[in-house]
Order: structure tokens, then sequence, then C-alpha cells
């Protein structure tokens, strides 16, 4: 078996690699992996490959994978081992993986799946076309999996059909290395795109349609621009410089969080979404210490009051995780009490899983499953009471909802700015416009209402 780790070659567009095959992406994960699939469909369609619906249509499948929690090296395994038929139907079709299983895993996933011609990484997307037609001309295996630590994060956004709401990548990879967290492993070091190209990018998206924009990274407060500005600085810029109607973004570090950015959000209203999801992860101090998170419960609680008192009518959502080893009974009501008190409208929490490469995953203090499941189950359920009496005050209100979609019944579906769902009766014209519905039903998580006139 020839396997070779070959070095990135430049972005290759418009040449004929695909000769006209088709490509199906399977996607699991974070919306930074569901922006990589996007990239990668429409880097291949450039290069003549295309995009089909079903894998059954395809003779290139790409298996494009999260590895953040549970066993997501499982899923491709079982993933890639249902394709054995298409393979035995179509000896043309070739399958690759990609994403942080790729990355963590390189060569074992082919020595262990045979049925995988390619591996690639984070950091390889834009060479894709020229891989995978080196996939195709060979009899060999291919595996590019190595981290351009050096090279300037310049890529524009590239999207086939933006719609009405998009993602713009800002950065990426991550140096805070949480002592739970696979990122700063399988997406590396820390890198930020300079400003202008991220202006750039969405003056050209408002020119295709796009209203909504959310500007992402793994932690974007910590952006930081060669040309020496920071994200608050950013935030303002796309508010004032660009035509977008509105800008969201995601995820932020509690500890990165500053006044200045608080003033920017306050200041462009307009234009900034007043949501803010702040991950806290434990509520305990010495779990946070021990997670390396560089807060306090203390200082969590401070950062929030302040951001309540800037920011007008803030919104908060967070993420949380049970069972982290060392966390006792109390360490776990003190999560409880901050999931609860805090006022959070929405909670994202999940049981610890140990990671490869992590620190926390050789603490010797890990905790059952079955106890972290319990937990899990107790925290929701803590949380569900509060938030359905919290949303309670939107009933009778009349917000804004940029309208994503509607289907045959008429049904419409759009976000509010405080980035609720909200489903009511309207028609197709409406789809890319901002409508003011009044809330009938009020659910933590959806809301219902009816189109004001
Ligand atoms: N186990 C459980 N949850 C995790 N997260 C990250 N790593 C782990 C892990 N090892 C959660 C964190 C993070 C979110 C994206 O995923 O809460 O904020
Ligand atoms: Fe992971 Fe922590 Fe970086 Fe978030 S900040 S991506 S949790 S290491």
């Amino acid at each position: 078996m020839q396997i070779h780790d070959s070095p990135t070659p430049s972005v290759f567009k418009g040449a004929d690699l695909g000769q006209g095959r088709g490509v199906y992406i399977s996607t699991y994960g974070c919306q930074m992996n569901v922006n990589d699939t996007e990239r990668m469909y429409s880097l291949l369609e450039m290069s003549n490959f295309a995009p089909v619906k079903t894998p059954e249509e395809a003779d290139l499948i790409i298996v494009n994978a999260c590895s953040i929690r549970e066993k997501p090296v499982h899923k491709v395994y079982s993933e890639v081992g249902r394709y054995k038929k298409l393979r035995e139907k179509n000896p043309r079709l070739k399958i690759g993986v990609g994403g942080c299983v790729g990355q963590q895993e390189k060569e074992n996933l082919i020595k262990n799946q045979p049925l995988i011609d390619f591996v690639f990484g984070t950091d390889n997307i834009d060479s894709l076309p020229n891989l995978v037609s080196q996939v195709f001309s060979g009899p060999g295996k291919v595996i590019q999996t190595k981290f351009e630590h050096r090279a300037p994060y310049h890529v524009e956004t590239l999207v086939r059909n933006p719609g009405v709401s998009t993602f713009v990548n800002i950065a990426k990879g991550c140096d805070n290395f949480c002592t739970f967290c696979i990122v700063p492993y399988t997406r590396g070091r820390e890198k930020s795109r300079p400003m202008s190209h991220v202006v750039m990018d969405v003056r050209n998206l408002v020119k295709r349609g796009v209203k909504e924009v959310t500007l992402l990274g793994q932690n974007v407060n910590s952006y930081n621009s060669e040309d020496g500005a920071d994200f608050a600085d950013l935030l303002k810029k796309v508010a004032t410089d660009t035509e977008i109607e509105r800008i969201r973004y995601t995820t932020s570090h509690p500890k990165d969080f500053n006044e200045k950015l608080m003033h920017v959000m306050a200041d462009h209203q307009d234009k900034i979404c007043e949501y803010v999801h702040l991950p806290f992860q434990s509520g305990n101090s010495e779990i946070l210490k021990r997670m390396n998170r560089g807060y306090t419960r203390e200082l969590y609680i401070e950062k929030i009051n302040q951001m309540k008192k800037i920011i007008p009518n803030l919104v908060l959502s967070t993420d949380i995780i049970v069972g982290f080893p060392g966390e006792t009974e109390d360490a776990f009501q003190d999560t409880v009490s901050l999931a609860t008190e805090l006022e959070f409208e929405t909670i994202f929490a999940f049981m610890y899983s140990p990671r490869p490469f992590t620190k926390a995953a050789q603490f010797t203090d890990q905790v059952e499953e079955p106890v972290k499941n319990e937990r899990l189950n107790r925290l929701f359920e803590a949380h569900e009471k509060m938030a359905f009496e919290l949303v309670k005050k939107y009933q009778d209100r009349t917000l804004n909802v940029l309208v994503e979609s509607i289907n045959e019944q008429g049904k419409a579906q759009g976000r509010s700015t405080q980035n609720k769902l909200v489903y009511f009766m309207g028609s197709s014209d409406l789809i890319g416009k901002t409508v003011p519905v009044r809330i009938t039903q009020a659910f933590p998580s959806v809301f219902r209402g009816e189109l004001q006139q």
C-alpha cells in the first residue's frame, strides 16, 4: 500500500479535474464543519465535480466528521462500512474522510478501513480538488494532514447558494487548551483573517442577497488581525462599512469578552443582534481551574452582570459540561445554580467525554457514566422549568423576524434578533424580508406567532 503525506499545493480552481463526476459529502458536527463542507462543495464544483443529493449517485464520497464529543471515529467506520455495496456496484467510487476526525486519526483510518482511499485534515481543504484528482489517477492511497502553521489565513468565503443567512469564518484554530478540548489539536493554532478581507466578503454576500451573517471562529473575541484590529473593531467595521442587515457571531470566551465589545454591541444594536452565546462549562471555580478556563464562577457572574448593564435586552445562551473529572455532587449543584440563576434562555449541555491528546483524559478521578447521565438529566430538568417561565415575557410581544423559508402549506420560518426560531403563516414573497410578528405561543426553543400587517 502506497501512503504519502504530500505537501499542500495551492488552491486549484477552474481545471476539469472532476470530469463531471458526482460528489456527495456527509457532514456531522458544529457550524464550522457545516461551513467547511460548503467550502469543499464549492471548490470541487469549480473543478467540475457535480454535487449530488445521495451517496448512491456519487463517484466520490467524503465524510466530514467532527470529533469534539462522543465516539465519532466509530461513526465514521460504520458509515464507510455501509458504502461497501456501492463500491461493489461502482468500482470507480472513491471514499475520503476529512475534518477533525481525519486530522486526529490520519493513516489509522486507512489501516483500519481499506474502503477509505484518502484522508485529509482541517488545513487541507483548499487543496482538495488536487488531492482528489491524485486519488482518481493512481492506485495509491493519499493522506494529507499537515498543518500550515506559518501560512497566513487568507481565504475568501465560498458558498454556492448563500440564501438569507450565512456564515463567514473570521478566525480558525484555538490556543486556549481547555483541558477537555480536542480543538487545539484538530484545528491547530489560532489565526485571524485580515479585517479588510472579512469586510469584502460581507459586501460580496450582500450583493448576492444575504441579509444576515454569522461571524465564525472557535473563540471569536480573541480575533487579532494582522492590521492590528481586535474583534470589537471588526464587528464595528462590519456594522458601519457594509450594507448587511444583521450580524451575529459565535463562539465567545468569557475571559476575552471585554467592555469595548459590549459597547460596540450596544452602539450598533440596529445591526448587531442582542444575543450572546457565552459558554461557562462549569459553575464551580475549582473545576474551572482544572478545565484551564481562565476565570472563576465569580468573575463569570460579574461579566454577565456588566453585559446586562451595557447591552439593552441582552439574551444569553451557554455551553455546559457535566461530569468533568473530579466533579462532586456539590460542584454539580454549583453548575445547576449558575444555569438557572443567570437567566440563560437556552443551554447546550453535554456529558464530559475524554478526548485523545487532552490533559483531562489522563485525570484519574473520572466520573462514572451513569452519574454523568443522571446529572445531565437533572440539569436539563432544572433549566427547562426556569426557561419556560423566562420566555413568557415574549408572549404578545412583536418581534422582528427575518424570514428564511416557507413551506407548501404557507408556514414561514425565521429568526428574531434574540435568535428565536419563529413560525407563522405567510407568503413566499416574504423570504429575505424582516417582518413584525406577534408572538402567540412562547416555548424555550420555538415560538409561534402572527404576522402583523
Ligand atoms: N466532552 C464534552 N463536551 C465537550 N465540549 C468540548 N469538549 C468536550 C468534551 N471533551 C463541549 C463544550 C464546548 C462545546 C462546543 O462542546 O461545552 O463549548
Ligand atoms: Fe476548545 Fe477551550 Fe478553545 Fe473553546 S476555547 S475551542 S473549549 S480549547
